[in-house]
């Protein structure tokens, strides 16, 4: 049945249990509203520490609407910073990376240290005492938390705590952290994948209903070429993920986030997962090292989880097979993905080697993968411009949804719950009084 509602700012109408309204994906006055009520109300992810390790590193972003410098101090401390100079709003830092003392704004040489003072004011002598340069410093933003290295910013000055906000995925971010023996990750800001794609934001999601079309004849190359027992891509073909026997699920968290998890399906391949990292020296003292870091129980089930928890931390952050995977909203019909190879602390370079070629194969830009989920997505987009019939369907699964001890919802493989659990938080986050 047909059902039009008037496109507007009706977001109780437009997100319904069981189905979406294509508007919620192409209308541009509802992303501005997504940048003002998402992007600049919840916790949002900034970079990961690692990124900027020494006294003057610095790397730009965009968050929402809001462009953003990440610094380090003299003393070690970060520091996220609005890049936009305090006296007529120049962005006062234009590369993307780098390491530096002062930023210098370019409009009329104010000049900014890496806590953001006001450290040179040109001609002072122009302004009298009512003006305190101790005042004009680069605006903060207002709360900057961090979990296992993860920086998140929120512009909301209170609100739930970073730790509260993640609750129950924590323990999934710490399969991808716990990879290294030492606790520890790398992400470097000039080793990245920039994608562009003609779609919505929200369509990068955790989605265990596409692999088997989308990803299809990449499957196929893979099952002639790969191992099964360690790669995350050769794990997802060992079962059909629509029959009642797959073990992997999905699972739908508060606050948005949700997780495809293969945690059954990967753990009895553990032991084959150790066996082929034994055939090498530096794979044999890597196992050696986890066991002792985390004990043989914890070590076997990190290795078989390969560092790749597959989650999404609502808006902006995927943790994907040794990748993070940052969505930047541009317009309602517009995205860029950036994809940062993950690398782990303690290990010998020749595993974070491997990792990375298995991480291009997929995800690489000469890979077939992500190209291919680009195609869709914006196939997607212009297909969701034609609104005679807009309603979006997100009903498999529903049926069978269980409330896990984590509080997760959980369902199988295949269903939607992680898009269902998207956009619950959406309607929540747009429907909010403040
Ligand atoms: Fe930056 Fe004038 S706008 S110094």
């Amino acid at each position: 049945m047909t059902t039009l509602i008037p496109i507007g700012r009706d977001y109780e109408s437009l997100v319904q249990e069981d189905r979406v309204h294509s508007a919620v994906f192409t209308d541009e006055e509802i992303f501005q509203d997504e940048l003002e009520r998402i992007f600049h109300r919840t916790w949002v992810f900034a970079l990961h520490e690692s990124e900027i390790p020494n006294a003057g590193d610095f790397k730009r972003l965009q968050l929402g609407r809001y462009p953003v410098i990440a610094t380090r101090d003299e003393e070690g401390g970060l520091h996220l910073l609005i890049n936009r100079c305090r006296h007529r709003g120049a962005q006062v830092c234009e590369s993307n990376h780098g390491n530096t003392r002062r930023f210098q704004c370019w409009y009329h040489g104010w000049t900014y240290d890496c806590r953001g003072d006001l450290v040179g004011l040109t001609g002072p002598e122009g302004y009298d005492e009512n003006f305190d340069p101790t005042q004009h410093g680069l605006t903060p933003v207002p709360r900057v938390e961090s979990y296992r290295g993860f920086v998140f910013a929120s512009f909301a000055k209170e609100g739930m705590s970073l730790s509260d906000y993640l609750g129950p995925t924590k323990p999934y971010i710490d399969i991808m952290v716990d990879a290294s023996p030492t606790g520890e990750l790398e992400v470097k800001p000039n080793v990245l994948n920039r994608t562009r794609y003609r779609g919505n934001w929200k369509q990068v999601g955790m989605d265990g209903y596409h692999p088997h079309y989308v990803h299809m004849s990449v499957f196929k190359i893979f099952s002639k070429r790969e191992s099964t027992t360690g790669s995350a891509v050769g794990a997802l073909q060992l079962e059909d993920p629509f029959s009642d026997a797959s073990t992997s699920r999905t699972r739908g968290f508060p606050n948005g986030h949700a997780a495809l998890d293969f945690r059954e399906q990967r753990q009895p391949h553990a032991d084959n997962a150790i066996a082929e990292l034994r055939q090498s020296e530096d794979g044999a003292r890597y196992v050696d090292d986890m066991i002792k870091a985390y004990g043989e129980e914890r070590a076997r089930d990190l290795i078989a989880w390969h560092g790749d928890p597959h989650l999404g931390i609502f808006p902006n952050l995927q943790l994907i097979h040794g990748h993070v995977r940052v969505v930047v909203p541009i317009g309602p019909g517009e995205t860029e993905v950036q994809m940062y190879p993950v690398f782990l602390k303690g290990v010998e370079p020749s595993i974070n080697e491997k990792r990375l070629r298995s991480h291009e194969a997929f995800y690489g830009p000469a890979a077939a993968g992500s190209p291919d989920d680009a195609e869709i997505f914006e196939r997607t987009q212009r297909g969701l411009i034609a609104d005679i019939d807009p309603w979006v369907p997100l009903a498999r699964g529903m049926h069978r949804e269980q409330v896990d001890e984590d509080g997760s919802v959980v369902a199988y493989i295949s269903d939607e719950i992680t898009q269902r659990a998207q956009m619950k938080e959406w309607k929540k986050l747009m429907t909010a009084k403040k």
